[in-house]
């Protein structure tokens, strides 16, 4: 699996087989073999470090981790998943830095049932999480990733730094920017 999806604007949107039906529910420690194989796959990297990774991501108390996945087939079967962290810049940051907040990260769908809607979904459900604690969220991505950037312009990101630093991160390509997202208050 490659890191990005390759870049198709304008695709058609794929069908879902009607008998498979799409579901959203906040992870648990037991997904955590499903989500590492998912990540391992496209990191390249090994399924127990992956696994371990997701694990400590799962019960992260400051933020959620939310996964889609089909059911209706042979059983239940994990295809996708995002996350939301909390993000403090270290003291002294430079104004190149990524400002504090609540990110979107780490969004992933198989690549068997992209352009289904799936991403998107997770994109909305986990804005409306955030919507309930804050006026803005925040993803950083590569400038390279432009299937993601789409997917997130679609539902209000905006480009807001160039060249954006972020402890623990680095960008495919080198260079990644901050996008914001300001976020209406819950029923107003
Ligand atoms: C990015 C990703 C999560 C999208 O998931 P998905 O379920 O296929 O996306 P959706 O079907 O919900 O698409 C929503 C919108 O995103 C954009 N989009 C998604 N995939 C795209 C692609 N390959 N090319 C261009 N635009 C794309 C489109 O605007 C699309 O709307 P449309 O279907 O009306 O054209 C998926 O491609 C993926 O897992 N990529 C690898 C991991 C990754 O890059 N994550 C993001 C890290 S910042």
């Amino acid at each position: 699996m490659s890191l990005f999806a390759s870049y198709e604007p304008g695709a058609p949107r794929r069908l879902l087989d009607p008998a498979l039906v799409v579901r959203t529910r906040l992870a648990e420690p037991g997904d955590a073999p499903a989500l590492g194989r998912l990540r391992a796959e496209r990191e390249g990297t090994s399924v127990a470090d992956s696994r371990r990774i997701v694990a400590a991501q799962i019960t992260n108390p400051d933020g959620l981790l939310l996964l889609a996945e089909l059911s209706g087939g042979e059983g239940d079967e994990t295809v996708g998943f995002g996350r939301v962290v909390r993000f403090e810049p270290p003291a002294g940051a430079g104004s190149n830095m990524a400002s504090a907040g609540w990110y979107l990260g780490g969004v992933l769908v198989d690549p068997r049932f992209r352009r289904h809607g799936i991403g998107r979904r997770l994109t909305e459900e986990r804005l409306a999480w955030v919507a309930r604690r804050a006026r803005r969220a925040y993803y950083v991505a590569s400038v390279l990733n432009r299937a993601s950037i789409d997917l997130h312009a679609a539902l209000g990101f905006v480009e807001l730094v160039k060249d954006i630093v972020q402890p623990g991160v680095t960008f495919t390509g080198g260079h990644g920017s901050l996008f914001g997202c300001e976020l209406d208050e819950p029923g107003a």
